[in-house]
């Protein structure tokens, strides 16, 4: 079974073919990275505008890579939540559109899921019940993932999200948005040891964490030391921050763990984080327990994992119609 899968939650337009639920056909996304960075972060009017540009050229490539015809697919899978509520609806309107129009069936899909869903794109034998930390820009959640399409959250956190974290801190030390990339490259260089930063845990919470103070213990460290007249290096600010945020995950992971858990996820665009990855794959040996990890280049937004949840969520019976809305926020 075919599904052509569309993805416009943010600035990341993604189109994909997927067979399945399991194979990539084709998996055509195009960045808005270069349109956002002057701005410091995503503008959602630009965002919605250049996802219109690119969604019918970026279609049409991916049926062509695909080597299929609109009429070889099965399904129509789309991103309609959450997400930035103009982007998701150029997608969805589109997806909408092109249902109408063929007739070919529409699923929509959670944003949330489809990172959850990159995971099984990578490991062939992932399947449910599992437990995934999905770690990107927009979200920071621990999900028990008990079927394809029934999920119970076990903790999330309670301000911003891993991704946002690492985008703040890059600012401070000048990095284009979104900088958590450009981070893992500079930690790698960094002394983790440096600077001892407060890791993002909530500790009346076993699965919770909360970003917002170790942003603030940096901007705040990095003043009293410019005050002081005190140079800082940002490869081990970098280093040290790094090491706080994969302090967290790894105490969140062992509580998982520690409450029965053994095949484990790690999805989201943070999950491309090479710090972070080695460290809770070296934990998750130790305690003998599964890490699945996402592959890197499929931890960002992209439409390929849309396709893939989209599979499942028409398994299911998860079939919308032509009232299908969007939503800026929702569960999962
Ligand atoms: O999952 P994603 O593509 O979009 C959302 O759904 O939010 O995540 C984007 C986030 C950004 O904050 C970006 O800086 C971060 O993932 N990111 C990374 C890395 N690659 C992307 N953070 C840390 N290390 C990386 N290697
Ligand atoms: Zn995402």
């Amino acid at each position: 079974m075919k599904i052509l899968a569309i993805e416009s939650s943010c600035d990341e337009t993604g189109v994909a073919v997927v067979e399945d639920g399991r194979k990539i056909l084709s998996n055509e996304v195009l960045s808005q990275i270069e349109i956002h960075a002057r701005y410091g972060g995503v503008v959602p009017e630009i965002a919605s505008r250049a996802h219109t540009e690119a969604i019918t050229p970026l279609t049409r490539a991916a049926l062509e890579k695909a080597g299929a015809a609109l009429s070889d697919i099965d399904a129509i899978a789309v991103t309609a939540k959450p997400g930035l509520i103009g982007a998701l609806l150029v997608g969805l309107s589109f997806a909408k559109g092109l249902s109408y129009s063929t007739g070919i069936p529409l699923v929509g899909v959670n944003h949330m899921r489809g990172h959850i869903a990159a995971g099984y794109l990578g490991n062939r034998d992932l399947e449910p019940p599992f437990t995934a930390f999905v770690l990107s820009g927009g979200h920071t959640s621990v999900i028990r993932v008990n079927d394809y399409t029934d999920f119970t959250v076990l903790g999330c956190t309670r301000d911003d999200a891993a991704g946002e974290a690492f985008d703040k801190v890059a600012r401070v030390l000048s990095i284009d948005y979104p900088g958590g990339r450009e981070m893992d490259a500079l930690a790698s260089k960094g002394d983790p040891s440096a600077y001892d930063f407060p890791s993002p845990i909530v500790r009346t919470s076993p699965f919770d964490f909360s970003f917002s103070g170790i942003k603030t213990a940096v901007i705040n460290r990095l003043h009293n030391d410019a005050q002081k007249g005190v140079a800082f290096s940002r490869e081990d600010v970098a280093a040290s921050f790094t090491a706080s945020v994969v302090r967290a995950l790894c105490d969140r992971m062992t509580n998982v763990i520690d409450s029965g858990a053994d095949k484990l996820l790690l999805c989201g665009g943070v999950a491309a984080n090479t710090h972070v990855r080695a460290a809770l794959a070296g934990l998750c040996e130790s305690r003998g327990v599964r890490l699945y990890l996402t592959p890197s280049e499929l931890c960002g937004d992209n439409g390929a994992m849309i396709g893939s949840q989209g599979y499942y969520e028409y398994l299911a019976g998860n079939i919308s119609d032509i009232s299908l809305n969007s939503e800026a926020q929702s569960e999962i």
